[in-house]
């Protein structure tokens, strides 16, 4: 059975501009090599939490594994390239994130800096599922259409385990503050970014 993260699971203010799938089918390397390079950053973005903060066993103990998951996901994109013919290509910039990033806090206590990356970290891959729901059910090709589907859901995991290990650190009341300002500017960002068929986000 396939079972589908509803929007308002995901809690995302703004849904995706209905544009961005009609562009996609026709530029899919683009799209592909953006899709790889988030599964980068996604790798690296846990990687950076174990180093930054290795003293929290929790945080280690969850996210070792996913920096595996997301680097298996990296490994299967750049096959889906390959498979196509096309190159893995550069780096480019997301702003989508360098956005989202500004609002990182600085200062105050060690804990309330995680607790924003965290829920940085959930957004990410809320807005991430929502566009592979999105790619799964529009897409022409059948084996990316598969494959988006299974992404989507380990995506809306990730969503759920960053939530959750905030709450591992900083009390509910506060991190539930904090998603609901953070859920806002994050509908703000994405309603002043350009629709784009190169960028997954
Ligand atoms: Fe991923
Ligand atoms: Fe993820």
């Amino acid at each position: 059975m396939m079972i589908e993260p509803k929007q308002t699971i995901l809690k995302l203010q703004l849904p995706t501009d209905p544009r961005w799938v009609s562009l996609v089918d026709e530029n899919l390397e683009e799209i592909l090599v953006d899709h790889a390079y988030c599964e980068q950053k996604a790798a690296s973005s846990c990687i950076s939490l174990i180093i930054q903060f290795p003293d929290k066993d929790k945080l280690v103990e969850i996210l070792t594994p996913i920096v595996a998951e997301e680097w298996e996901h990296f490994s299967r994109v750049v096959d889906q390239l390959r498979k196509r013919g096309f190159q893995l290509g550069k780096k480019r910039t997301d702003a989508y994130v360098v956005e989202l990033s500004k609002h990182e806090r600085k200062g105050d206590r060690i804990e309330r800096q995680l607790m924003d990356k965290l829920l940085i970290n959930a957004l990410i891959e809320a807005r991430s599922c929502e566009r592979f729901k999105i790619l799964w059910k529009n897409l022409q090709d059948e084996e990316l259409k598969q494959f988006y589907y299974e992404l989507m859901a380990s995506e809306a995991g990730h969503y759920v385990t960053f939530i959750k290990l905030a709450k591992e650190y900083m009390p509910e009341e506060v991190v539930k503050a904090r998603w609901a300002e953070l859920l806002e500017i994050e509908a703000d960002i994405i309603s002043r970014l350009e629709v784009r068929a190169d960028r997954m986000h």
